[in-house]
């Protein structure tokens, strides 16, 4: 009598695919390409998948047949006589496909890693990629010097065009990876590596420090944004503004308070005495999406939060606590909130 198969099994094949399936497309993943080069790693993920997967099958299938096979002969004849040259002849043949599947493997990954690399001579966007404990800043460089501006954790770049990513540490190897977008590359102390990219298709991906840099990794996040060149302009143009002055009385207390309170040592805030360079410029903050460097949502409770006490929400950050009166930090939240 055939036993029924138990009702959990569905469930859990269901539930398996659903999730496998969920894992794969995101605005963080190397298998949902947003430009040419990501396009190239992912290709070479699917056929290394396919790949290995036929040679697990092949070998399970082996191994099935090869413990099949001995059972029956062992019933039939406990001692049989020896003849290994079938067997020699299959473990050769498996060490030859071995190697051939090998050097192919070899082959492909050093042409998509020439091919991802390119140094085009057409007119890239060069950016500055400076990696910290835990947190990245961005210099987009302009015509000139008095073009060029910084930003944190929040890269914008233009579809279709190539952007050539100079990236640098200031303490500890960090790691720039946004796998919809290229495959990682080394943020290094005292060298600077170079990435190239282009994004085809405009949108919203994180990308994730992928070099283990202490305590709070796992928490140095970014956001990239793609857009078409002519909205990516208009970004350009907005970022290298000096922050907006303050217009209400609440947002010029709140100024007052950034500029008197610790904020002011750190911090750079374009068109203030805030000059700071050892953590994000806040020139455009509010223009940003998330705060902490990717890890939470750009909102006035969040902001709050994080000013008063950073440390419990990503301990062990530079960032000391900050004591406020709660009058001066409805002012301050009103300040940094405007700095659109
Ligand atoms: Cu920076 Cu991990």
């Amino acid at each position: 009598m055939m036993t029924p198969a138990p009702r959990w099994r569905p469930v859990v094949l269901a539930s398996t695919a659903a999730l496998l399936a969920s894992g794969c497309p995101g605005i963080q993943s190397a298998i949902d390409p947003a430009g040419p080069q990501a396009a190239l790693l992912s290709n070479l993920w699917w056929f290394f998948l396919v790949v290995c997967s036929v040679v697990f099958v092949l070998v399970a299938g082996a191994l099935f047949y090869a413990i099949l096979h001995r059972r029956q002969q062992a019933t039939a004849d406990p001692l049989p006589e020896s003849d290994d040259r079938g067997s020699v002849r299959a473990v050769m043949a498996g060490t030859i496909a071995t190697g051939i599947i090998l050097i192919v493997f070899l082959v492909a990954s050093v042409g998509v890693g020439r091919a991802i690399q390119p140094d085009p001579d057409s007119d890239p966007v060069m950016v500055d990629v400076i990696g910290s404990q835990w947190w990245w800043a961005f210099r987009v460089h302009g015509a000139t010097e008095s073009e060029t501006f910084e930003t944190a954790n929040e890269l914008h770049i233009p579809a279709g065009r190539w952007i050539r990513l100079e990236l640098e540490s200031r303490d500890v190897i960090h790691s720039f990876w946004v796998p919809n977008l290229q495959g990682k590359m080394d943020l290094i102390p005292g060298t600077k590596n170079v990435l190239w990219l282009q994004a085809e298709r405009p949108g919203v991906y994180r990308g994730q420090c992928a070099e283990f840099c202490g305590i709070q990794h796992a928490h140095m996040g970014l956001i990239v944004v793609v857009q078409p060149e002519d909205e990516w302009n208009r970004w350009v143009e907005h970022q290298r503004r000096p922050a907006r002055a303050p217009r209400t009385d609440s947002e010029r207390r709140g100024q007052q308070v950034f500029l008197t309170a610790p904020c002011v040592i750190c911090h750079t805030i374009r068109g203030t005495p805030a000059g700071g360079n050892v953590a994000p410029d806040l020139t455009h903050l509010a223009s940003r999406r998330t705060i902490g460097a990717a890890i939470l949502p750009n909102s006035r409770g969040q902001l709050g939060g994080w000013v008063l006490d950073s440390q419990h929400v990503k301990p062990g950050n530079r960032m000391p606590p900050i004591h406020l009166e709660s009058g001066d930090l409805h002012d301050l939240l009103a300040y940094l909130e405007s700095l659109k």
